[in-house]
């Protein structure tokens, strides 16, 4: 299984928790043998949508741009046999980088095809299965929600798994190392099970979501953090 992700943090990788969270997930999908890459969207030039519509009336399938998302990136999307779609949470959202990029596989979809049940019309034959991947640095996974909602409406039956991950800026502090380190061996195994089954376990994804401290704790270390205290 060829497996290509896409980060939109534009955080280096020594920083981002996205990277984090992605890289243990790959690292579970290649020990269940499968080659995986990961693309930065940082790295790429992608403008907008300009809602043209060429892509599905004058050049149906292709957009009319020239940018490395025609030159590049869909195609290697197109290629993939699973396609990981990574995001941080901004504003309770997947963040606007990855927006950019979705919108743009707009070629993708043909509205004179009808939908397979639960699914988008696709114009092509082959399409990638996908996984969406996120952290947020709230402590709650209702933080999710609106981001599984717009991944879920508008992939359909291909989305076969989330991987989403809250109080994710507390994953590398040493302090939490005890309770982070169930988690981020459950990333790996969410992994390895997606290769192997196409699909996560609920006991995986339990402890994948699992929290890494009482509420109230997590809360007073982020505020002694923002205000320059030791947390
Ligand atoms: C502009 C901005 C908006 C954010 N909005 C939210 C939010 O709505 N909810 C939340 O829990 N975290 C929010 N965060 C925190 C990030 O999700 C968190 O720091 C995450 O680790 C960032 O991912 P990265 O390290 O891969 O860049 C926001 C961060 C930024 C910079």
């Amino acid at each position: 299984m060829n497996i290509l992700a896409f980060n939109s943090s534009p955080r280096d990788n020594e920083t981002s928790k996205t990277e984090l969270v992605l890289q243990k997930f790959l690292q579970g999908a290649r020990r269940a043998g499968a080659v995986a890459e990961t693309l930065y969207l940082r790295n790429y030039k992608i403008s907008h949508c300009l809602g043209c519509y060429n892509c599905w009336l004058q050049s149906p399938g292709q957009c009319v741009q020239k940018d490395d998302m025609t030159e590049k990136l869909f195609d290697l999307y197109l290629q993939a046999d699973l396609v990981v779609l990574a995001s941080p949470i901004y504003h309770a959202t997947m963040n606007a980088r990855m927006k950019l990029f979705v919108e743009r596989t707009l070629p993708m979809m043909d509205p004179l095809k009808e939908a397979p049940a639960g699914g988008t019309p696709h114009r092509f034959e082959k399409m990638p299965k996908v996984v969406t991947l996120s952290v947020c640095g709230f402590w709650e996974q209702a933080m999710f929600e609106a981001m599984s909602m717009t991944w879920r409406m508008c992939l359909g039956g291909d989305l076969i798994a989330e991987i989403y991950r809250h109080s994710s800026e507390f994953l590398s502090i040493p302090e939490f190392q005890v309770t982070a380190q169930p988690v981020l061996d459950a990333l790996t195994q969410a992994g390895e099970e997606v290769v192997r089954q196409g699909q996560v376990t609920p006991e995986t994804m339990a402890a994948l979501t699992q929290p890494l401290g009482p509420p109230e704790l997590l809360a007073r270390l982020a505020r002694e953090f923002w205000s320059g205290g030791t947390g």
